[in-house]
């Protein structure tokens, strides 16, 4: 198992940011982890919901719709306030979902890019001096959907010419686990780590807002059929990524089928070439300079 070169990392995070905890997997972990003696920074984009489950564990809340950078970067300086004096000690990308149309953000991108990846690209990179001071663990909640419907071409990130609300999903749960590899390329030898993972087919809020056949197999009657499973279960895999030791509970850099390293992965997914390339790419997207 792989061991950090700089760090010591703590095995009970201090302090844990959760996006899209408003709901579904990131309320559940938020729920599970109440009480254990870390500090709790939600974030969702509903304020009624957010503010509901902060006050049931005991957390703090954030509000930010990620279909807006303008909030993204409003969001970053908040969290980056309240984190002043420790950092932050583990941070989970769970806000996204898989949308419906190609209508485009208030940014101009597509929705499905954006929330999934574009935004938390924003908000991790902003949020990097108190990451790096935490020795933070990043953990992004990815999907199979990266492997079964993913293929990126970065000349066509909005999918101009090849639009479905199930590959915009894949492709975006693609650059997530792309993104995973280029943070532990970067930033491994200066204490932090990142994992993604895909949760199982957990029965929450998922593809509410979609016009996709997905919302059929989560959303109707017929769903309580299909073999899902609970957003408990979700949520204590999304709490075990944060709460684990890197290096010694899961690997960095690695996508996991829930807590197991995958074993089939989207061919991409290896690629650190582009993985170097989509950083760069979506850097530029949101106005940050490269990263080297
Ligand atoms: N459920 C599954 O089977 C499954 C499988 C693979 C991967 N995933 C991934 O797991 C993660 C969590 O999904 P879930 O299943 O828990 O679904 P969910 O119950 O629909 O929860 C989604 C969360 O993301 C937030 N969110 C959605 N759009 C947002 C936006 N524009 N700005 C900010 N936050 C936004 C929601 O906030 P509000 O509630 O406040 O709107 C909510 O907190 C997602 O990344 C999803 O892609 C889920």
């Amino acid at each position: 198992m792989e061991q950090s070169t700089t760090s010591d990392p703590s095995p009970t995070p201090a302090t844990i940011v959760i996006t899209g905890a408003s709901d579904g997997i990131g309320a559940a972990a938020a729920q599970q982890l109440a009480g254990q003696g870390s500090r709790l920074l939600l974030v969702g984009r509903s304020p009624q919901k957010t503010a509901a489950v902060a006050q049931d564990v005991g957390a703090e809340h954030f509000v930010a719709d990620f279909a807006r950078l303008a909030d993204v970067r409003r969001l970053a300086d908040e969290l980056s306030e309240a984190t002043t004096e420790h950092g932050i000690d583990a941070l989970a990308n769970n806000a996204g979902g898989i949308f419906g149309d190609r209508t485009p953000t208030a940014d101009g991108f597509e929705k499905t890019f954006q929330i999934n990846h574009l935004a938390p690209f924003l908000l991790t990179t902003l949020l990097l001096p108190r990451l790096l001071a935490g020795g933070a663990s990043v953990v992004n909640t990815s999907s199979v959907a990266h492997r079964l419907f993913g293929h990126l071409d970065l000349e066509d990130l909005a999918n101009a010419r090849r639009y479905s609300p199930r590959k915009a999903y894949g492709d975006a749960k693609l650059a997530n686990v792309l993104f995973t590899r280029s943070l532990r390329e970067k930033f491994h030898d200066q204490g932090l780590f990142s994992a993604a993972f895909h949760p199982g087919l957990v029965r929450t809020s998922f593809s509410t807002g979609s016009t996709s056949p997905m919302r059929w197999l989560y959303q109707s009657p017929l769903a309580r059929l299909a073999p899902m499973i609970s957003p408990e279960q979700g949520g204590a895999t999304l709490a075990w990524f944060l709460t684990g030791t890197p290096g010694s509970t899961w690997t960095s850099g690695r996508y996991y089928d829930q807590d197991r390293p995958a074993t089939r992965m989207n061919p991409q997914a290896d690629d650190l070439e582009l993985a170097e390339a989509l950083w760069q790419r979506s850097a530029e997207l949101v106005g940050l300079p490269p990263t080297p």
